[in-house]
């Protein structure tokens, strides 16, 4: 018997993977001190840039000596620009469980011609962290958002490390704990965890990964908009919010605000505490149902952001178009916006959890999961 329509719905049916759903309390008319149509060198655009940097420090609990800047072009740059600048001077090892740890692959080994040790996993497995030399420049992703796998701890990296550890953290920082003295370069983007736009990422670096920027020089052409040091020296203005090129003031305000809004909910731990409650909902759900289960093989691994999904039931005859009709289905219905799986990932479902999640949407929209599933299940067996 085909399940009726469930009677509650979601009050905010964006559950996106990136850009992500904005904070609850978000409103257009919270940007309006944004320094529109002033210079980002104006004392009120720099200061503006500087509290950006400092609040990120302050909720992150980012260590005193460690770099922090806003540069162009968003996680991909602020990766990309680490990677040309301190990729080289040592072998490296670059791992990889799904598509933008594959992406760093690509570019390290093809554009860079780097020739490093590349350590790759399938989707819903992760690299061998044991396996790891750390005496190389290792790049990795913290939490994986196409397979919803992550490192689940950074205790397999070793404090003496004599290489850097280059990590992606786009979905993972503001909803994981990140070990600071394992992590010599860290990236992310506004427009993940905290809801905030996009186009603007967060370049984070140890006194470590300072050092190597002004003793080696790699032997390639750095655009002005990746060039970090002049003469062998950090250009430090960067790292006080005097951006390489022009950022959108417009953005920055509403990074002001998302990292206002997460000190408003209990600051990195309330963030934390989100993400997980969030996960454990759905969790509860995949527990609950045997037609569904998580891609990501051990439960250490399963991120508490990018939650992805696969059905398991043997009677779905295509299992590419089945996952995209079910949420296909939830879109039109106005509950689950943009949770097919990635592109690039195996077939299923990816939601949301990040912090800007609310639980009790994420309780609203499972009974309609099942709808959507027993409808389609329905569907394409009266198309047999
Ligand atoms: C792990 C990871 N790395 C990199 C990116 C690219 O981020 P951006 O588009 O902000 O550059 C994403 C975006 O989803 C991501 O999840």
């Amino acid at each position: 018997m085909a399940i009726a329509k469930p009677a509650s719905r979601p009050v905010n049916p964006r559950f996106s993977s990136g850009p992500c759903a904005k904070s609850p309390t978000f409103t257009l008319n919270s940007l309006s001190d944004a320094a529109l149509g002033r210079s980002h060198r104006a004392a009120v655009g720099k200061d503006k840039l500087k509290a950006a940097i400092e609040k990120t420090r302050d909720l992150l609990k980012v260590p005193a000596d460690y770099r922090i800047a806003i540069v162009p072009a968003s996680d991909t740059g602020a990766f990309e620009m680490a990677m040309w600048n301190l990729l080289g001077e040592r072998p490296v090892e670059m791992l990889a469980w799904e598509s933008f740890g594959s992406g760093w692959v690509t570019d390290a080994v093809k554009q860079l011609k780097i020739e490093a040790d590349v350590k790759t996993a399938d989707y819903g497995a992760i690299v061998d962290l044991a396996s790891v030399d750390w005496n190389k420049d290792v790049c990795f992703t913290w939490n994986g958002t196409t397979s919803g796998v992550r490192v689940p701890s950074g205790d397999v990296i070793p404090a003496d490390r004599q290489g850097l550890t280059l990590c992606d953290a786009t979905s993972a920082a503001f909803a994981m704990d990140l070990p600071w003295d394992k992590l010599d370069v860290t990236t992310f983007s506004w427009q993940k965890v905290l809801g905030g736009e996009a186009a603007h990422g967060m370049l984070i670096l140890s006194p470590r990964a300072v050092e190597r920027l002004e003793s080696y020089t790699p032997d390639r052409p750095l655009p002005k908009i990746f060039r970090l040091t002049k003469g062998g020296k950090l250009i430090e203005g960067i790292f006080r919010g005097e951006t390489i090129n022009t950022p959108s003031m417009l953005c920055v305000e509403d990074y002001l605000q998302a990292l206002d809004w997460a000190r408003s909910v209990g600051g990195l731990q309330g963030m934390i505490a989100r993400a997980d409650r969030n996960a454990a909902a759905i969790a509860a759900f995949v527990n609950s149902h045997d037609w569904i289960d998580f891609l990501a093989i051990d439960p250490a691994t399963r991120s508490n952001t990018s939650l992805c999904l696969k059905f398991t039931d043997d009677r779905i005859i295509d299992g590419a178009s089945f996952a995209k009709a079910v949420a296909k289905r939830l879109e039109l219905e106005g509950i689950a916006l943009d949770i097919g799986a990635y592109r690039d990932a195996p077939p299923g479902l990816r939601i949301w959890c990040g912090g800007t999640v609310e639980t009790s949407d994420i309780e609203a929209m499972l009974p309609w999961l099942a709808w959507a599933f027993d409808n389609e299940l329905a569907a394409q067996k009266a198309a047999a």
